[in-house]
């Protein structure tokens, strides 16, 4: 039977929440009403529950290669993680090698994105320039279905470039009505910082965050605002994690650039402190940007409040602690950076967030689904409940409690930085009107 009926949920919407049926016909949404009837439908009960469009994170990277070992995530596991949180469609990277043309490297990556159990978006990163980048990227929007693109400021001497071949990206992505993703830390500067702790014999986990401290964010968001001003493309600044960056992107959208911001629950609720802790369990922490203080914390649930973050996303990108975050002891600049959340998101969210009043249910809505939507060009297909939409659906029920664990969580990653941590909420999950999870 390809027709459900899902009665007497609410329903969160832009702005408020109201209670009603939803009827769902060969993987769509049909109608939205009250005392729907339909004589051959499938129903569910979804009395007591919120339904909410299922959760987009547009920030993953699954089987990243990194000299020590892909990340540990793959398409092959990462649907469970996504859907045992919600998350029915993920967006991940294309990383072409040196050289290697963007148009190549798309269609393996998309070749391997249609094994995994849920849709998957490609961002399309910009890993070296040349003067045919412009010609791929025309390729890659009009013949591949892409529209953005993933700069990195950042990680210079392998799949970083620099802020002059940036801009000439943002200028095509302009013409292409493409986004740009902007990994906002300044490369050469925290290249020289790495140099000195090392020469200095500083080489542990906390030495990954001196190297890279707020300001070489911050100062890296002011010259992308800038060409954004520039060149007036969308672009869209990822893992924001310092109080001056959602100062500078809070004016930036004021003045009416446009601009838009992701930020992760990481960063919203753990702060540098734990490059403390004795090892191995600092290396948990060794992501880009760093952790901060507790008053970017606060600022950056601000930001999620008065709408200067678009986004919440995960960059799930988790390494084992033993076997590869440990594996080059001497030298913080070695270890992989990164680590996972899939799977938390929604629900740390939801908890920490909603919960504790710092923000709406609409706003949770739009923060892990309906705002990507828009800005990745999935809307209204993909993070609405409007009929016609995709009928990729949560049930979210906002009362059962669970204490993250890695001995209990998805992921392979032998660790978990949100451990420990009470999150309340589970959604039962429709992909394509059927349920799909648990
Ligand atoms: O530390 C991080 N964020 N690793 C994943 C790659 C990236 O920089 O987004
Ligand atoms: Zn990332």
């Amino acid at each position: 039977m390809d027709e459900v009926l899902l009665k007497n949920g609410l329903l969160i919407l832009p702005g408020n929440s109201t209670r009603a049926d939803i009827l769902l016909e060969d993987g769509k949404i049909k109608e939205i009403g009250t005392s729907l009837h339909h004589d051959l439908a499938h129903i569910i009960d979804a009395g007591g529950k919120w339904v909410l469009p299922g959760a987009i994170d547009p920030h993953v990277h699954l089987d990243l290669p990194t000299p020590a070992g892909n990340s540990c995530d793959g398409f092959d596991n990462a649907a469970t993680l996504a859907l045992a949180g919600g998350t029915t469609y993920l967006m991940d990277f294309v990383t072409p090698a040196q050289g290697q043309s963007l148009v190549d490297a798309c269609k393996l990556r998309q070749a391997e994105a249609k094994t995994c159990g849920i849709p998957v978006g490609l961002h399309v990163g910009i890993t070296w320039y040349g003067p045919s980048i412009a010609q791929q990227m025309e390729i890659c929007c009009k013949e591949l279905g892409i529209n953005s693109f993933k700069v990195y400021l950042a990680y210079k001497g392998s799949i970083g470039i620099g802020v002059q071949e940036l801009k000439e990206v943002m200028n095509v992505a302009a013409k292409l009505d493409a986004v740009v993703l902007v990994h906002c830390e300044q490369g050469d500067e925290i290249a020289d910082r790495q140099q000195k702790l090392l020469l200095q014999g500083i080489s542990g986990p906390a030495a990954h965050a001196l190297s890279r401290p707020a300001c070489t964010e911050t100062g890296s968001v002011k010259t992308v605002l800038a060409l954004c001003a520039a060149t007036r493309c969308k672009t869209y600044i990822v893992h924001t994690s310092t109080r001056g960056s959602m100062d500078l992107i809070r004016e930036a959208k004021k003045a009416g650039l446009p601009v838009f911001c992701e930020t992760c629950m990481q960063y919203l609720l753990l702060d540098e402190s734990k490059y403390q802790l004795p090892q191995p369990e600092g290396l948990k922490y060794v992501m880009s940007p760093p952790l901060r203080s507790m008053a970017d914390c606060e600022a950056l649930w601000e930001a999620l409040a008065d709408g200067t973050a678009d986004t919440l996303a995960t960059d799930h990108c988790p390494f084992d602690t033993r076997g590869q975050k440990d594996r080059f002891p001497m030298d913080f600049t070695r270890i992989p950076n990164g680590a996972g959340g899939l799977e938390h998101r929604l629900g740390l969210l939801y908890t920490y967030g909603v919960k504790s009043g710092k923000i709406s249910p609409s706003q949770w809505v739009g923060l892990t689904s309906a705002n990507a939507a828009r800005i990745f060009k999935l809307f209204p297909a993909k993070g609405s409940l409007n009929a016609g939409a995709d009928a990729d659906l949560l049930l979210w029920d906002p009362q059962p409690t669970h204490t993250i664990s890695a001995s209990q969580h998805f992921s392979r990653c032998d660790s978990d930085i949100f451990e420990g941590m009470e999150v309340s909420g589970s959604a039962t999950v429709l992909l394509s009107g059927k349920v799909v999870a648990p």
